[in-house]
């Protein structure tokens, strides 16, 4: 039996009926205890596909990397037979990796639509779909123009910038009739899926009101939002998108029902240049006094903690890496002071949403936290549930019972590749219903996005238009 199968049936609540008061079970335990198939998670629509998916990678950065691994460990269900990626080493990796021959490897998105053209709706010859990975600002041109050359597309969030841009992919699609999976990692989690299924389920009752909060992690928010790509939102996108679309989209889709107004405030309060301490300098590297004191010492972080090394493009031999990350750090804005930068990311904000059916979610994303790992608080007519990613705790206000599961996945929850493995089977058996995240499903989180934003920098309570 699935698990969806047998969440459908009432027969959970009975079950867990039975299960003892403030036990902490593993999932392992759990589907022992519940008599569930070993794969908790496997969708009762995926198939053995007549042949791989055939793929090209479109940005070969960090994320990009992560979902053609996808095509290393399931080769029946998809292959990587093209990239498109302007850093020679992340290309020639990815080609090495997949087998890509040199005339299927370019250094720009729109070659690959040049080389493989594709006619009416009809993908090119060698390919079946796209993957875009590419910056916050280029995902609308290749998502358009992969669409009206006949490709499916998993599209990495945040769909775009601007709410016209995401409306227009949204059209496009719709006119189209390709799949267009948006990289929501979130929801294809254990974590998240059971929660959603737990709600679905009545376990709580009714759901009144859900309180999120994101910690970033404040080394985190250093390396992405105040040196990373992401520290202007002119560049990338409002941090609300680039970090929170996945939020917005997972109270969206707990709650059950369309967002109808959104109040957001934030700003950045710590990482500027009047909270330099004195004696630091432009660069950790250049003889800054307080280094060995500073949380966000890039010596510390990159040298000689080596955490968050893929934005230097290492070699595999770690013997040449000091010098190269030394190198790094005098050179690119890894390198520089945290506050003296350019960043204009809000490091802390909070946003109150009211959705249709009256239930209201008071959102938090958190700079200054020492630790990851999103928690949410469901409040329900008949329970409340408690949860910080790794494990949750359901109440029951009927007989008082708690009953706590707990769970340790990979990066991300465990979502990234389960995403994967829906989209290439969507696109596989040419059915979008295998996806969770479709383009249809996703605009809302990001049109609650847009919305917090203008009201954000307006001070406005703005409604949100679907
Ligand atoms: N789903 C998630 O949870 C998640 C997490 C982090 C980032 N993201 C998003 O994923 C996207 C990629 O982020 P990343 O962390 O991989 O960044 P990255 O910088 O590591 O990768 C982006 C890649 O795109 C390449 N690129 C730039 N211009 C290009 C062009 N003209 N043609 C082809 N490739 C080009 C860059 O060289 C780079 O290698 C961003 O939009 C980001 O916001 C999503």
């Amino acid at each position: 039996m699935s698990l969806r199968q047998f969440i459908s049936t009432r027969g959970l609540l009975k079950t867990l009926s039975a299960l003892k008061n403030s036990i902490v079970y593993t999932w392992d335990e759990a589907a022992r205890i519940l008599g569930l198939d070993e794969d908790l998670y496997s969708h009762p629509l995926h198939r053995e596909l007549e042949r791989p998916v055939r793929v090209i990678l479109i940005g070969a950065g960090h994320r990009g990397g992560i979902y053609a691994d996808y095509a290393t460990k399931s080769p029946r269900e998809m292959r990587v037979v093209g990239v498109a990626e302007p850093n020679a080493a992340r290309r020639k990796r990815i080609a090495a990796a997949h087998g890509i021959p040199p005339e299927r490897c370019f250094t720009d998105w729109k070659a690959v639509f040049e080389a493989a053209p594709g006619q009416d709706g009809v993908a090119g010859a060698w390919a079946d779909a796209v993957i875009i990975a590419t910056p916050d600002r280029l995902h609308t041109a290749p998502c358009l123009r992969a669409l009206a050359q006949g490709y499916d597309v998993l599209l990495e969030k945040p769909v775009a910038p601007t709410e016209a841009e995401c409306r227009q992919i949204l059209a496009a699609a719709q006119a189209s009739g390709r799949i267009v999976g948006v990289c929501h990692v979130l929801r294809y989690t254990p974590y998240f899926r059971e929660l959603k299924a737990l709600i679905d389920g009545g376990m709580v009752g009714e759901v009144v009101s859900v309180q999120h909060l994101e910690p970033i992690e404040h080394v985190h928010m250093s390396h992405s939002y105040v040196r990373g790509n992401w520290r202007k939102s002119e560049d990338a996108t409002p941090i609300i998108l680039a970090k929170s679309c996945h939020d917005t989209d997972i109270i969206r889709w707990l709650v059950g029902a369309p967002a109808e107004e959104v109040h957001c405030f934030g700003n950045l309060k710590w990482f500027k240049e009047a909270n330099a301490p004195a004696g630091s300098t432009a660069r950790c590297t250049d003889g800054c006094q307080v280094e060995r004191e500073c949380p966000y010492s890039a010596l510390q972080i990159y040298y000689r903690d080596r955490k968050r090394l893929y934005v230097f493009d290492l070699p595999e031999d770690q013997g040449l890496w000091g010098p190269l990350i030394m190198q790094g750090l005098n050179t690119t804005d890894y390198g520089r002071c945290v506050y003296r930068m350019d960043n204009d990311q809000p490091d802390h904000l909070t946003a109150n949403i009211l959705f249709a059916n009256g239930v209201t979610a008071g959102f938090s994303m958190e700079a200054f936290v020492s630790y990851e790992g999103r928690r949410t608080r469901i409040m329900g007519s008949m329970g409340d549930i408690v949860g910080n990613m790794e494990s949750f705790t359901l109440t029951s206000f009927k007989d008082g019972k708690r009953r706590s599961w707990s769970m340790k996945t990979d990066a991300h929850g465990g979502g990234d590749h389960r995403l994967v493995k829906d989209w290439v089977q969507a696109v596989g058996q040419k059915n979008p219903a295998l996806l969770s995240s479709p383009i249809e499903v996703s605009v809302e989180s990001h049109l609650i996005a847009y919305a917090a934003e203008t009201s954000r920098v307006n001070r406005s309570i703005e409604r949100v238009q679907l």
